[in-house]
């Protein structure tokens, strides 16, 4: 497995990949790897020829009061990670190599990014659609993979690439979590054990909306302050937000259809979680 450091570098891979007729995969990550990260790594693995994962704590999608800084980092344990399920290269540049002096060009989608964690979180995905772009011109794949964990996201980008005619497909992954139901996160790092405790009311929150949905509850508006009473009942958590909206456009559903996005955004201590389910009526 190659690890690089600049863009020329990622080029001069690739076509020799690609003049060799091998179809490209690539996996855009911030590191410190977990399960979530490896699953993407071994779908792109089975899928196409040449695998590359992108390592890269991109700043322009952090809030000024947000955890760039304090974000975890370890190539060491990242780049044994990925080896072992087959990546055939890290690219992991320098914040200077992807933004240099005078970089003034930003993809912004509209609409969708909006509501959720683009409401809680002003210019985040202004940030990943550029960064995101950024990689998809360096690396140029067939294929990139993303995890649906963060659905909006996942939704963001599908749109990006198909307002902007992208030549690329994108292939969405379910959520990997935990044997106790809390969804992987480098995130997860940051709990005490009394936090990690109660970060599980997230994913029972969403058994529960599911629960309520199964026995019949079909308005959206009531789904939704449920859910908030269900989570304000664990002392550490606070709500950022809870969202029930349709699974596409992303907009508050006030009558539950066939299929309804239960999302969440919760701090446990200081720790800002996400968790969804998309609840079959
Ligand atoms: P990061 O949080 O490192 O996540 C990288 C990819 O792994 C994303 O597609 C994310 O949805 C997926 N992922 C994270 N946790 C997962 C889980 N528990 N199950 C399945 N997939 C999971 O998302 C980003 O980085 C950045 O915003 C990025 C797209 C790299 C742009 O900077």
């Amino acid at each position: 497995m190659r690890i690089i450091h600049t863009i020329a570098e990622v080029r001069d891979f690739v076509r020799e990949g690609r003049s060799n007729g091998k179809r490209i995969g690539l996996v855009p990550t911030m590191g410190y790897f977990h399960e979530g990260h490896l699953t993407l790594m071994r779908e792109a693995r089975k899928e196409t020829d040449l695998v590359v994962v992108s390592l890269f704590v991109n700043p322009t999608q952090f809030g000024p009061n947000e955890d760039f800084k304090s974000y975890p980092r370890d190539l060491d344990r990242d780049a044994a990670m990925a080896e072992n399920v087959g990546v055939d290269m890290i690219f992991n540049p320098s914040v200077e190599e992807m933004y240099p002096q005078g970089y003034s060009t930003y993809v912004e989608v509209e609409g969708i990014t909006g509501g959720l964690c683009g409401a809680s979180r002003p210019g985040h995905f202004r940030g990943v659609t550029t960064v995101v772009t950024k990689l998809f011109n360096i690396v140029q794949p067939d294929r990139a993979y993303f995890g649906m964990k963060d659905y909006q996201q996942l939704k963001v980008i599908e749109r990006m690439v198909r307002d902007l005619n992208m030549p690329l497909e994108i292939v969405s992954v379910p959520t990997v979590r935990e044997p106790d139901g809390l969804a992987m996160s480098s995130r997860n790092t940051y709990l005490s054990p009394q936090e990690r405790q109660a970060a599980l009311v997230l994913r029972k929150a969403l058994d529960y909306a599911q629960e309520l949905v199964g026995s019949g509850l079909r308005d959206g508006g009531d789904l939704c302050a449920r859910v908030q009473e269900f989570i304000g009942r664990e002392p550490l958590a606070s709500i950022d937000y809870v969202a029930v909206v349709d699974p596409d456009s992303l907009q508050p559903v006030d009558r539950i259809g066939d299929r309804v996005l239960v999302a969440l955004a919760v701090r446990i201590g200081k720790t800002r979680l996400i968790d969804n389910a998309v609840i079959s009526a």
